[in-house]
């Protein structure tokens, strides 16, 4: 690995950037908490892609192994991840972030609505923020369980004959997820609208 990098001299404003970003998921966090009286965050991950997997991704979709190519054609090399207690707090985030002002959405993908069909649940942003793009994943908790235990399984090759059980057992797990997901929104509702406005 080159003393550089592929980031180039950009990574302290990458750096500096990410974390910007990640104050404004803040500041939306306690507007809303300060609104309803709950969190509506869990916890949030923020990363730069590290330098093996964007000259891999580079690799992968055919680019040369530059700056220009991690952070013009590809828009994850800044990532944050925002997992929320319930579904609604998902699309209230995603709504309080696209009024931002100096906030651009570049694309939108909505996996909750439309899961993948290996069923996959999130909602992905991606946006340009201070001349860099960023990729946004805002996902419940339960979202966020399944997403690491099928990642973990796409790397164990060791799988055979089951893989094709173990897909089909992922897929009905995550269906059983979202649905619990509608039923503990729902429950949530109920409460608020027995008990009024939260103190
Ligand atoms: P690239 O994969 O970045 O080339 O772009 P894409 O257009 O396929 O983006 P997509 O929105 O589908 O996925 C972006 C990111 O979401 C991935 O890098 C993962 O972090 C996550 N993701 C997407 N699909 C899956 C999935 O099936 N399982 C898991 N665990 N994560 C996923
Ligand atoms: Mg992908």
């Amino acid at each position: 690995m080159n003393a550089i990098g592929i980031y180039g001299n950009r990574l302290p404003e990458m750096e500096r950037v990410l974390e910007t970003l990640c104050t404004r998921i803040g500041e939306s966090r306690a507007r809303m908490k300060a609104q309803t009286g709950m969190d509506p965050v869990e916890h949030v991950l923020a990363r730069i892609k590290s330098e093996e997997s964007m000259r891999e991704k580079c690799r992968r979709k055919g680019l040369p192994e530059t700056a220009q190519s991690a952070l013009e054609v590809i828009h994850d090399a800044l990532g944050i991840r925002v997992v929320c207690a319930f579904l609604d707090d998902v699309y209230a985030l995603r709504n309080d972030l696209a009024r931002m002002s100096d906030v651009e959405i570049i694309n939108e993908k909505d996996y909750i609505r439309r899961a993948k069909p290996n069923g996959y649940r999130s909602y992905h942003m991606i946006l340009r923020f201070q001349g860099y793009f960023a990729e946004i994943q805002l996902r419940t908790i339960s979202m966020d369980t399944w997403a690491a235990l099928e990642h973990h399984m796409k790397y164990k090759k060791s799988l055979g004959g089951s893989a094709a059980l173990i897909e089909q057992e992922l897929k009905r797990c995550a269906d059983e997820l979202a649905s619990t997901d509608v039923t503990m929104q729902t429950i949530r509702n109920m409460i608020f609208e027995e008990g009024g406005e939260a103190q």
